[in-house]
């Protein structure tokens, strides 16, 4: 069966399942990108949104990866996360995430890791590009 087509509205929690993670594998056989991708499987997702796994983010260096994105908003990436510490901090920054037209989450109601932990975030097709002064930006 393969994959159900997204919505127009859906959020993506994209989730790298081959994170090496910081702290390696322990007793566990699964890579912990694997591992925090299973406990997210098994928690509720928020209305409008969708858990995806990805193969690498090109974020290896930097703990277990994911991305947040969705149509019209801006696509964020985060890094450092622990599948144990981290899952229900995702939920709430997606729930947060796809509960904006853009993706932009106010600073002050970002969950603590977003704000420290943040690796990259891309404007959506069709953004609004800042107005360029020549005589100024240089
Ligand atoms: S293996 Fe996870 S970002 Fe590369």
């Amino acid at each position: 069966m393969g994959q159900r087509p997204a919505e127009p509205t859906e959020s993506e929690l994209l989730v790298c399942i081959k994170c090496r993670g910081t702290g390696g594998c322990d007793a566990d056989d699964r890579r912990p990108g694997r591992q925090l991708y299973d406990r997210l499987v098994g928690l509720a997702l928020p209305e409008g949104t969708r858990l995806r796994a990805v193969e690498c983010l090109q974020n290896c260096d930097h703990g277990n990866t994911v991305a947040l994105r969705g149509p019209g908003r801006w696509t964020y990436v985060y890094g450092q996360l622990d599948a144990e510490e981290h899952a229900d901090v995702l939920l709430e920054g997606l729930a947060l995430y796809h509960g904006t037209e853009d993706g932009l989450i106010p600073w002050r109601q970002r969950p603590e890791h977003f704000k420290r932990n943040c690796v990259a975030r891309v404007p959506p097709l069709g953004f609004t590009e800042p107005r360029l002064d020549p005589e100024t930006e240089r």
